[in-house]
This record gives C-alpha cells, sequence and structure tokens, in this order.
C-alpha cells in the first residue's frame, strides 16, 4: 500500500482564514494535537509575517518532536533568512518556498518575465539549501500556469536541491480530472522527477479541495498539504480529515493509506474550532455535528437494524461518541421506542401507540425532541410509575471544614428505612445513603439542575441519569430546596429502574398498567 506523506498547514494556510489568527500558546496546542494525531509535517507559521508568527514556529520547532517542522517563504532573501532561524531548533526543519509561475501572476503581480522567474526559483532553492537540507518549492497558481513552463521549472528546483515540489491549485480553480492529468504530465514529463517527492495543495473555491487531492494520490502524488475542518484562505483547503477518511473507507480504490491515528480526528477538530473560533458546520463530513446523526424514521429504522445500513464509518473510528438518532418530526416507532427504552421505560403496545401520537404532536411544534420532553410525555398520564421508595425526611451536615454526611427515611410499604452516609458533597452523600437502604449500587452519569420559578425561593428542578447494570433511567425532582430536588429525582430514578425491571420480568402484568 503506499504511504501519503500528511503535510498539516492549519497553523499557517488555515490560520489565514480570515478572522482566525492564532497566539504562540495556541499554535503550540494545536501543534502538539498535530503530533498526537500523527501527521508528517507541520507548517507552523510564516515567520517573515509578523514578530509573533516568527516566536510560534520557533516555539513549535523546538517543542513539538516526532514531526517535521516547517515554515514558509517567498524567493526572497530575508524570507528565507528569517524562515531558517524560526525552523531550526526541530529535529526535521523544512522550508517551504513558493513563488508564482502562472501569467496573470507573474504580469500583474510580480512583474517578472518567464526567464527572471526560473532563474529566481533556482536560486531561492539553492539559498535554502544552504541552511537546511529540506527544501520545498511551490511554483504558486500551478494549475494555471503554461504546462511546459511549470514542467521546467519543476525540473530545474529539483535540480537544484528541492526534496519535495509542491503543486498548488491556489484559487481552487481545477476540476478533478484536469488536475489529476496535471500531476500524470509531471510525473512523465520532469525527467528527474523521481529525485523529489510530488506533493498537491488543493483550495475549495468551487468545492473541489478534497476530489483534487485525491485524484491526485490517483495519479502518483505522494504529498497532500491540507487543514483541520477545512480551514484555510477564502473557501479554505483540503480537509485533512476527508481526505484521510476517504483512503481509509476506500482502499479498495486507493490502495493507499497515511499514518493518521483516526481516533484523534475529532477532538483535533474541536480543539481548532476552539482556538480559532471557527464554527464546524453541523453537516461537516466526519467532525460535523451531525455527520452521524439521523433524524428520518426509514434511515433510523435501518440504522437499528444494520448499522452499515446508513452508515460507512463507524463514528467511534474517528472520535465521535457514537449514532445519534434524532427524534424529530421524521422519526419512526422503532426509535421512538428504543428511546424510550433507553430512559427505562418498556411500554405495551396501547401505551406506545398514545405515547407517538403525541411525541408526533409535540414534533411538529419543535425541532427536536429531546429526553426531557419525552419524560413529560411518558409520565404524564401514560404510564405511572408506581413510588416504591418515597422520600420521608432528609437531614444534611454540611460545611467548608467538614465532611459532608446525610441522614435519610425513605418509606418502602408503610416502613420507614434509615440511613446516615458521608460523602464528597451533601448530593453525594444522599445517594449513597439512598444506595444504602435500597441496595441498588448505582452510577450517577449525569446531574443537571435549572431554576424553574424565579427569585430567592425559586423552585429548582434536578434531573439525574443513573445506570445500575445495563439499565440507564432519569429522575427528576422538584423543590425549593436544591438537596431535596436532589434526593427526589434520585429516589425518582430508583423507582423508575425497579418498575422498568417488573415490567421487563413480567411485560403483560395488568398490575402494572394504567
Ligand atoms: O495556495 C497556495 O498556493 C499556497 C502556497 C504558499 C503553497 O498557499
Ligand atoms: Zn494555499
Amino acid at each position: 500500500m503506499k504511504r501519503i506523506i500528511i503535510f498539516d498547514t492549519t497553523l499557517r494556510d488555515g490560520e489565514q482564514s480570515p478572522g482566525a489568527s492564532l497566539d504562540v500558546n495556541s499554535k503550540v496546542e494545536i501543534a502538539m494535537q498535530l503530533a498526537r494525531l500523527g501527521v508528517d509535517v507541520i507548517e507552523a507559521g510564516f515567520p517573515i509575517a509578523s514578530k509573533g508568527d516568527f516566536n510560534a514556529v520557533h516555539k513549535v520547532a523546538g517543542s513539538v518532536k516526532g514531526v517535521s517542522i516547517c515554515g514558509l517563504a517567498r524567493a526572497i532573501k530575508s524570507d528565507i533568512e528569517v524562515c531558517a532561524r524560526a525552523v531550526a531548533p526541530a529535529k526535521r526543519p523544512r522550508i517551504h518556498i513558493f513563488l508564482a509561475t502562472s501569467k496573470i501572476h507573474m504580469q500583474y503581480k510580480l512583474k517578472k518575465a518567464e526567464s527572471e522567474i526560473l532563474k529566481l526559483a533556482v536560486w531561492a532553492v539553492e539559498y535554502g539549501r544552504k541552511f537546511c537540507d529540506d527544501v520545498e518549492f511551490s511554483p504558486e497558481d500551478a494549475s494555471r500556469s503554461d504546462r511546459d513552463f511549470l514542467c521546467k521549472v519543476v525540473e530545474s528546483v529539483i535540480k537544484a536541491g528541492a526534496k519535495t515540489v509542491n503543486i498548488p491549485d491556489t484559487v481552487g480553480y481545477s476540476m478533478p480530472v484536469e488536475f489529476g492529468s496535471l500531476i500524470n504530465t509531471i510525473k512523465t514529463k520532469v525527467s528527474n522527477i523521481d529525485k523529489a517527492i510530488i506533493s498537491v495543495h488543493c483550495h475549495n473555491d468551487l468545492g473541489l479541495g478534497v476530489s483534487n487531492s485525491l485524484s491526485a494520490i490517483q495519479n502518483g502524488a505522494e504529498q497532500i498539504e491540507c487543514t483541520i475542518n477545512g480551514i484555510g484562505e477564502r473557501a479554505g483547503n483540503a480537509s485533512l480529515e476527508e481526505i484521510v477518511m476517504a483512503l481509509d473507507t476506500r482502499k479498495d480504490l486507493f490502495d493507499a493509506g497515511t499514518s493518521i491515528n483516526k481516533k484523534e480526528l475529532y477532538k483535533t477538530s474541536r480543539l481548532v474550532s476552539k482556538l480559532t473560533g471557527i464554527v464546524v458546520q453541523p453537516n461537516k463530513a466526519i467532525v460535523g455535528q451531525n455527520a452521524f446523526a439521523h433524524e428520518s424514521g426509514i434511515h433510523q429504522d435501518g440504522i437499528l437494524k444494520k448499522r452499515s445500513t446508513y452508515e460507512i464509518i463507524r463514528p467511534q473510528d474517528v472520535g465521535f461518541g457514537g449514532t445519534k438518532l434524532v427524534l424529530g418530526k421524521h422519526s419512526g416507532r422503532h426509535a421512538f421506542n428504543e428511546r424510550l427504552r433507553k430512559l427505562g421505560f418498556e411500554l405495551n403496545e396501547a401505551e406506545l401507540l398514545k405515547a407517538f401520537e403525541r411525541f408526533k404532536a409535540l414534533a411538529d411544534k419543535k425541532k427536536e425532541i429531546f429526553n426531557e420532553d419525552l419524560l413529560s410525555i411518558v409520565e404524564d398520564g401514560i404510564v405511572s410509575i408506581p413510588e416504591t421508595y418515597r422520600l420521608e425526611d432528609l437531614s444534611i451536615v454540611s460545611g467548608n471544614k467538614i465532611t459532608p454526611k446525610a441522614t435519610i427515611g425513605l418509606t418502602k410499604s408503610a416502613k420507614v428505612f434509615k440511613k446516615t452516609s458521608s460523602g464528597d458533597g451533601p448530593v453525594d452523600a444522599c445517594y449513597k445513603a439512598i444506595d444504602a437502604i435500597t441496595g441498588l449500587k448505582c452510577k450517577l452519569l449525569d446531574y443537571s439542575l435549572k431554576s424553574i420559578t424565579g427569585g430567592k425561593d425559586a423552585l429548582g428542578e434536578v434531573t439525574v441519569r443513573i445506570k445500575s447494570n445495563k439499565d440507564e433511567v432519569y429522575g427528576r425532582g422538584t423543590s425549593t430546596d436544591i438537596i431535596e430536588a436532589s434526593a427526589k429525582a434520585y429516589v425518582n430514578a430508583v423507582n423508575k429502574l425497579i418498575f422498568s425491571r417488573l415490567r421487563k420480568a413480567n411485560p403483560e402484568s395488568a398490575k402494572l398498567k394504567l
């Protein structure tokens, strides 16, 4: 299998996204995570651009191990010298020099003829090699350059000592077949191409950054320049996570792989989004919030029967929590019932029908139905949870210098059971005392408190999610005293647990129906 080099430019081209400026510490934090992700090269910045960027590249070069650290430079003496100083602390430093080769850039931006550009490119690479063994050269706007001239430049810079030649589709203008053919031309026409790595750098102006990169791989490209979340100048760059997962998912087609630790993809995406302030669109492939979410009844039914009916990637493989079945107006009974089961409700046919009707009516008014909505639907007249245990009394000893203690009295079948426990806080102490009475071993998975009325005597509502063996249930409790609300919520959850186990053991028991 061909090994594709992943050159990550999140900290350079990615940082060129409008408004995405990163300080030194943020760059180091992202670079550390990129190293954990397993990228081969980190382009950490453009050292001549600012003192801050110089410092960031220098610090990344000195602190991030196990990857090549690269800095960008124009074909200008001072750029190359400053870049060389910035990457010097790295064990594997790289200088990346770029110079435009398209007619439009040469004529209007650089005001230089082809012969001058050729000479300058060769000089820049030779000059860079004086400081660093690993020099990469990019003929900027390569995809709009004259192919014969481009091949001449590529051949000359390789002769001058460039180890990698990167072909950028700078303005995202190319089509996949056309870009693949450009790489093929370079591979076949440049006589010394076997002496260098051929790389591509595709922008996303027509939404084709990833497609063009994949087409380049099929035509012999060995290094891909890309960014996390596809951020970058204008519409951004080819997205790292999409390329990595396309190669992985379609190994049959590409016979190429990367060294990326896929389980770190989602975490890296979140970190980059947090530190750059650029939100990831929900429908973004691989790392968007909806990438593994299903709403329609047909899809949810398929997923519940066999996940691969509607998912080509296991969410856990990219570090995502798991498949999400969103309950909304398109959802069906299968997913609805499945969610109720998770909440601890085993409904019979008649109850399910009634609950599903209410759910559909609510879904017409509300975009997404949350677990709390489902609790209200089911507990309001469809299923009444027998109060096996009722909170009778509660007293707490707590303070900032003592271990909190809770004494709880629960009534069961007209008898009061009392226990005292200590805990990490008053709520924890209450829950331990309740467990000691019920004999159930419960793990608290979630706890949330909200105020449902205003003012100092506001009514607080506590929602808890607990797990005992494989059963998970929610419980709710309200009181003006938040410790009491917490205890009530826990007792409510325990009662549901007991009820749901009884129902599982005896689903048709008339006693248990309303
Ligand atoms: O898009 C581009 O051409 C670049 C070069 C500096 C490689 O970012
Ligand atoms: Zn670019």
